[in-house]
């Protein structure tokens, strides 16, 4: 536990979070914190603008001890993930952290979402029914999008990346590589990819930025925070595969080939 007046291991070195910092301030810069604000009941969306004590107050609960809480959950953020340079880190491991962290989130999220929106166009259909039809047409596609994309990546792709990383680092047989060559499914997700990205944008361009309503809920509040939470996630989750995991595993595919001689 982080005791008041020591620095070591919060990230960015900063002070004991302060109590009139706003809750929004609070999840802008320590986003991380924001499931321990909702298992705590405090409000971080509709009434982001209140300072953290008033906040912590409304929940029925005590400052002392939710800024323990806040801050041992950033500890264990920074203790539980070491930056990794995933550029010279083995690929399997890439492959694990992919599929612990994002696809795992992703599907977590979707479930969720579609509840949230279920909800949401059920109690706000009457004034925002135009919004929330158009939102719902184009999480729907990208939900059943995502679905297939992320059971072909675990079920094709990445077993026959994992099967080289293993002949290449001498802990496997030589795979005999079904698509062909991983180059085939590799396309194919990039493509996938794309259309994911242009489904991110046309949901933050319906809700104009995910501006909430005057009269927005909660739940409506919880909404559009979790489509933005979805976003992030599936932006660093394309990243890490378009930009680091697919080249790479190409090379390496190209480095078997060639030591097949
Ligand atoms: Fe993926
Ligand atoms: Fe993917």
């Amino acid at each position: 536990m982080t005791t008041a007046g020591s620095h070591q291991g919060r990230p960015h070195g900063g002070d004991d979070i302060p109590a009139n910092w706003t809750v929004a301030e609070l999840v802008i810069k320590y986003p991380v914190l924001r499931e321990t604000l909702e298992r705590l009941g405090v409000d971080y969306c509709c009434n982001g603008k209140k300072p953290l004590a008033a906040a912590v107050a409304d929940a029925g609960r005590d400052w002392t001890t939710v800024r323990n809480e806040l801050q041992e959950a950033l500890t264990a953020a920074a203790d539980s993930a070491p930056p990794t340079d995933w550029n010279t880190a083995a690929l399997g491991a890439l492959v694990d952290h992919i599929l612990q962290k994002h696809h795992a989130f992703t599907r977590t999220q979707l479930l969720r979402l579609d509840g949230l929106l279920d909800k949401v166009q059920v109690a706000h259909g009457a004034r925002h029914g135009a919004v929330l039809q158009s939102l719902r047409s184009v999480f729907d596609d990208l939900n059943a999008e995502l679905d297939a994309h992320l059971m072909k990546e675990e079920q094709i792709l990445f077993p026959a990346i994992k099967s080289i990383d293993a002949f290449m680092t001498d802990r496997g047989e030589r795979p005999a590589i079904h698509c062909g060559s991983v180059g085939h499914p590799i396309r194919q997700m990039e493509h996938e990819h794309d259309s994911a990205g242009q489904a991110l944008a046309a949901m933050r361009r319906i809700s104009g930025n995910y501006h909430l309503p005057a009269d927005a809920c909660q739940t409506y509040c919880a909404l559009y925070d979790g489509l933005q939470a979805l976003e992030a996630d599936l932006h660093e989750h394309i990243h890490l595969e378009n930009n680091i995991l697919f080249p790479r595993s190409v090379a390496l595919e190209e480095d078997m080939v060639q030591g097949q001689g």
